[in-house]
């Protein structure tokens, strides 16, 4: 804020809540940069509102939030937040990774109702990663970090690119191969592509039902990749063995038959959620609306 205001005057959105889209459309017009948030819709009517708009800097990698395509048409700049944050989304994609396979969630549920009886032998077992596939969907930054992880644990990778074809061959302990193949062979799949209309319910009911029974999913990318319905089903009906999400459908709404089950781990999109990085995202944002106020190219304009 200090940085932005020796620069410009700033209209910042004070509200406890998301700022409504309807604000967002009053308070645009007038503004030559505007910083949001995922949870921020920047669509045609707030672009059209925009009349002395020059650069719309988004504090996340992701950019499915705005309507790019309207933007550039009015020769507007957007931007976003790739690099600082994929070290910070690998790091709790395993975290999400790790407590489902261990039960971590379905044990915490249980020792904090009080019906922990002590140590047994047979009690919650896990499974093992060590000698299992993980199969990754969408091989970009993020997913490639999430298989430089893969090794500590003992998993072989295999991995889909944007492409949907798999991506350059890389070593043989990296297989690129076709989605139907990772989903019926992984024993981890972890989606890491951004939302667009080709990956909208990506994981769909037959999806699901391609995958092994004792299989996981794991989303770290964006909701709608998944149709949680389809999800909340085969979870019940054990066509997978677990789930762990960190995105959903309609945030911060989640779906109804999903919370009720013990074998998938809801947690509050926190993927880039460290301190460090959500202050390295915020910087660059920053950076980011000066370039572009001064005259310069923005650092990380969205491809
Ligand atoms: C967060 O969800 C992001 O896209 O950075």
């Amino acid at each position: 804020m200090a940085r932005l205001e020796e620069a410009c005057d700033v209209d910042r959105f004070e509200g406890e809540k998301t700022i409504t889209h309807d604000e967002l459309v009053k308070r645009v017009p007038g503004k030559q940069a505007l910083i949001s948030m995922v949870t921020d819709t920047v669509d045609r009517a707030v672009i059209d509102a925009g009349d002395v708009l020059r650069v719309i800097a988004n504090v996340a990698v992701g950019y499915n939030n705005i309507d790019v395509a309207a933007a550039r048409a009015r020769g507007m700049i957007v931007t976003n937040t790739p690099d600082v944050l994929t070290g910070a989304t690998a790091d709790f994609t395993w975290a999400l990774i790790l407590a489902i396979t261990r039960r971590l969630g379905e044990g915490e549920r249980l020792l904090r109702r009080g019906e922990w009886k002590g140590w047994a032998l047979d009690f919650l077992p896990g499974t093992e990663l060590r000698g299992k596939q993980l199969g990754i969907v969408g091989f970009g930054r993020i997913g490639q970090a999430v298989a430089a992880r893969a090794d500590v644990f003992g998993m072989r990778v295999a991995y889909v690119a944007r492409s949907g074809r798999g991506g350059p061959s890389g070593p043989p302990e990296r297989a690129p191969m076709p989605l139907d193949r990772l989903l019926s062979t992984s024993d981890v799949v972890s989606l890491h592509v951004p939302l667009t209309p080709d990956t909208r319910h990506l994981i769909d009911q037959p999806a699901l039902a391609r995958m092994k029974r004792t299989s996981y999913l794991i989303n770290t990318s964006r909701g709608p990749v998944v149709d949680e319905s389809a999800l909340a089903w085969a979870l019940k009906n054990r066509l997978i063995a677990g789930a762990a999400l960190d995105v959903y459908e309609r945030e911060p709404i989640v779906h109804p038959d999903l919370l009720p089950l013990e074998n998938v781990i809801l947690a509050p999109h926190l993927g880039s959620g460290t301190s460090e990085t959500r202050m390295a995202m915020t910087d660059l944002a920053v950076r980011n609306v000066l370039a572009v106020l001064a005259g310069q190219p923005p650092l990380t304009p969205v491809p």
